[in-house]
């Protein structure tokens, strides 16, 4: 049985909100409120109340006999981070293209040598499932530590059904094996295997007509994802696949905008997309499509970053009233980091937001760009109890300032210390 507990003299509780919020969108980002010396009580794996140390009730130590107690002093509480877009599911790494990077070849040019998404699809293909959610897990347990609660997972380093089967396996057993809450996505539409060279259509067919109904029939997958971008799926193929999808009651989360201005936001939001994500190429066309949506546009700073690519225009979308979710976007080859500490302050330093935005971008929004919103994103009654506790820190600002400090020292999932 889980120890309730509570946790007192927060000098800082981060994101409280007494009633559920689902996204913040423009001058709403820069509201986060926050309780000063406070106390926050947990029963069982849900967050039951908080407030100011003087309004804690004495009878809350009377009403269980398993309670534990963790003295806060100097120290901060956030809810955990929600991690809505990963790939973390992959075999082995890509080391020497990022390598090849530095020295001026770039993602299109490493992904027509075979490397790429392709590279990783054969190290994907070459390990058994059994190897592959070990690995996986390695990674699981890392993001654990750096305070995400909520993860996302997609498929796309199979491009067969065996391989998309075997990746979306993995992803159940992490679901059922690991104290995070895990959505699947199911993303064949990734690259183009080299087999099906010059018959990009063909592959198209396969997807829709072979693996994407036996993922469904196994239920493997919450949401479904094309790379429709410059190089890789057209809006054709996107369309035919999200129409596919819909068919199986997947709802689209779309890789759109990273290389050009594909479309891909407009289809994105056409198809009710949950999030479209990248967006480093956004003009105003991309700005009324999302504004006329309940998409979330998601930024992933960390590939923005690895790859050199333009920043996406974030201040300019959050000024003409849209939301912004932050993912790591963690894969061997764009982002091999699922550090959401490290995405706040990539975000903060090359998008120009400030810390209240940033906050609210990884935990509020990002839970509603995978659906979570329910039960991850906020320090909210009814709420999981998915939080972390800070090292003593001075202020808000300090946590994504010091970029490269681990400043977690206490994680709890679902009322349980780790
Ligand atoms: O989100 N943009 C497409 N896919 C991944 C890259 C995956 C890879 O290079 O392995 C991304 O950055
Ligand atoms: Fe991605």
């Amino acid at each position: 049985m889980t120890q309730n507990l509570l946790i007192t003299n927060i000098e800082n509780l981060v994101q409280v909100r007494s009633t559920g919020i689902d996204k913040l969108a423009g001058s709403q980002l820069s509201t986060l409120p926050i309780v000063k010396n406070a106390f926050l009580y947990i029963e069982d794996d849900k967050i039951s109340s908080y407030g100011t140390m003087d309004s804690l009730n004495p009878e809350i130590y009377n009403q269980s006999d398993y309670l534990s107690e963790i003295d806060a002093q100097g120290k901060s509480v956030f809810p955990s981070f929600c991690d809505s877009h990963t790939h973390l599911v992959y075999a082995g790494s890509r080391e020497i293209e990022y390598v090849d990077k530095i020295k001026g070849l770039s993602y299109e040019e490493i992904a027509q040598r075979g490397g790429g998404i392709l590279n990783s699809s054969k190290l994907l293909n070459s390990v058994s499932e059994d190897e592959l959610y070990e690995q996986s897990l390695e990674r699981i347990h890392e993001i654990i530590t750096q305070g995400t609660g909520a993860v996302e997972i997609k498929s796309g380093y199979g491009l067969t059904l065996e391989g998309e089967m075997k990746m979306l396996r993995v992803v159940q057993r992490l679901k059922e094996t690991t104290p995070l809450i895990i959505k699947s996505t199911f993303l064949a539409a990734h690259a183009l295997p080299s087999e099906y060279k010059g018959r990009q259509t063909e592959y198209v067919d396969y997807v829709v007509r072979e693996i994407l109904p036996a993922v469904a029939a196994e239920k493997l997958a919450d949401f479904i994802d094309v790379f429709c971008d410059k190089g890789f799926f057209t809006l054709a193929e996107t369309a035919k696949i999200l129409e596919a999808g819909h068919k199986f009651g997947l709802i689209p989360k779309i890789h759109a905008n990273e290389l050009a201005l594909s479309g891909g936001v407009q289809i994105a939001t056409k198809y009710n997309a949950l999030s479209a994500d990248h967006l480093e190429y956004i003009e105003q066309a991309e700005i009324d499509a999302f504004l006329s949506s309940q998409t979330m546009p998601t930024v992933l700073p960390g590939a923005a970053f690895f790859l050199n690519l333009p920043f996406s225009p974030v201040r300019r979308m959050i000024d003409a009233g849209l939301p912004i979710a932050i993912a790591s976007d963690f894969n061997p080859g764009s982002s091999p980091s699922g550090n959401m500490k490290l995405m706040m302050s990539l975000a903060m330093v090359n998008y120009r937001m400030t810390a209240q935005e940033v906050l609210n971008a990884a935990t509020i929004n990002s839970a509603y760009a995978m659906g979570v919103s329910d039960r991850a994103g906020s320090i909210t009654p009814g709420k999981i109890a998915n939080i972390f506790i800070t090292k003593n820190i001075p202020s808000l600002e300090f946590f994504p300032y010091a970029f490269g400090s681990d400043l977690i020292e206490t994680v709890i999932l679902n009322g349980e210390i780790l």
